[in-house]
């Protein structure tokens, strides 16, 4: 909170100091990355690419790439490689762009953007699967097998309401590199499934990764429309204390925020002037502080994130339950 309350204000102050005409005359604009692509590189998972602009003159510069995702959920980071992979939900499309940016120098202004689009897939509206709630269930096993527990998956969900009635739906989950689809569904009246369950699923329970779960499916009257879940696994009952590093920030934001509004006030009231006779060079040490605040925002926000529930029985069999 106060990290985003100071960036606000250092760049609204940055906004209000630095007016147009102060800012350097020679700036040299990036020219933008050419053969921006993306698909999909596994389920919820979309791989984006881009080369160099051939046409860039070389410069003795270093040069990055500003990345801005613009659906299904916003988000943006800046990367030095030309290509990244993103977890996202991908029924309702996908779209991201790019630009060429200065890595360090402030003299030469980013390129323009360029844009590239995954269409939602097809399907009819009111055929895609509702309520998706997922559940993993670890339990130990014994000590001579390779792995000392067992993670099981069991997912349900309800029948889209305009789902023609031979519609079959097909349950696909992601986790890390693997994907499975699923073998053991339960079905409601009309034979369509509604339930699955994957008794032992690759999954590492308390590993940092999305469980990326979609359910797609066909039939002979109409398209079906997938749709796509991401959970986190991350227990709620594993508070681990915040390393020092984010206090440290936390600590010397909030300092280099207190001296920022502080010059403020004494610039406005011409108190500067008074206390220190020879103007120093405020105005580079501004940008600092804004080109700072720009590396530290840092590529967050994922979609629909679920975790209702963590418990642990170390008495029992069952070591923990995640309820989605
Ligand atoms: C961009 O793509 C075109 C067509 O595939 C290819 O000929 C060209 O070499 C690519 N440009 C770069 C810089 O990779
Ligand atoms: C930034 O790039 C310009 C253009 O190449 C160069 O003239 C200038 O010296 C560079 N400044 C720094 C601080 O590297
Ligand atoms: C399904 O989800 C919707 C919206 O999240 C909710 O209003 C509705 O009650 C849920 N239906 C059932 C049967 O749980
Ligand atoms: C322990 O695991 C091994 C290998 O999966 C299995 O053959 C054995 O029956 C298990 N023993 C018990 C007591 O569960
Ligand atoms: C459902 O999704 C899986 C995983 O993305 C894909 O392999 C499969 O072809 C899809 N099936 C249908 C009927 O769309």
């Amino acid at each position: 909170m106060i990290i985003m309350a100071c960036v606000l204000l250092i760049l609204l102050g940055g906004a209000v100091i630095l007016p147009a005409d102060l800012l350097p005359d020679k700036t040299f604009s990036l020219l933008p990355p050419v053969n921006f692509t993306m698909k999909e590189a596994g389920l919820a998972q979309v791989l984006l690419r881009w080369e160099p602009n051939p046409d860039q003159e070389q410069m003795n510069v270093k040069l990055g790439y500003h990345v801005k995702i613009n659906a299904p959920q916003e988000d943006e980071f800046e990367t030095r490689s030309t290509e990244s992979k993103h977890v996202s939900i991908l029924h309702q499309g996908f779209s991201a762009s790019v630009r060429t940016i200065p890595w360090h120098n402030h003299t030469l202004r980013a390129s323009s953007w360029v844009s590239a689009e995954l269409k939602a897939p097809p399907g009819s509206p009111g055929t895609s699967i509702v309520n998706l709630t997922c559940t993993t269930n670890t339990v130990a096993t014994n000590c001579t097998h390779l792995q000392p527990y067992q993670v099981s998956l069991h997912c349900t969900w309800l029948v889209g309401k305009d789902a023609p009635e031979d519609t079959q739906y097909f349950l696909y989950y992601r986790y890390g590199s693997q994907t499975e689809e699923c073998q053991e569904y339960s079905q409601d009246t009309l034979k369509r499934k509604n339930a699955c369950w994957f008794p032992r699923a690759f999954i590492h329970s308390k590993g940092r990764d999305w469980l990326a779960v979609r359910v797609n499916g066909s039939s002979k009257h109409t398209a079906i429309k997938p749709f796509d879940q991401l959970f986190a696994l991350h227990a709620i009952g594993n508070d681990e204390p915040k390393p020092w590093t984010e206090w440290f920030l936390v600590v010397l934001m909030t300092t280099v925020c207190i001296v920022f509004i502080l010059s403020l006030v004494c610039r406005r009231c011409h108190l500067w002037t008074k206390l220190f006779p020879p103007v120093p060079a405020p105005k580079s040490n501004i940008k600092d502080f804004v080109v700072t605040v720009n590396y530290e925002k840092s590529g967050s926000g994922e979609t629909e994130i679920e975790v209702i529930s963590y418990v642990e029985e170390p008495e029992l069999e069952v070591l923990e339950d995640f309820v989605f």
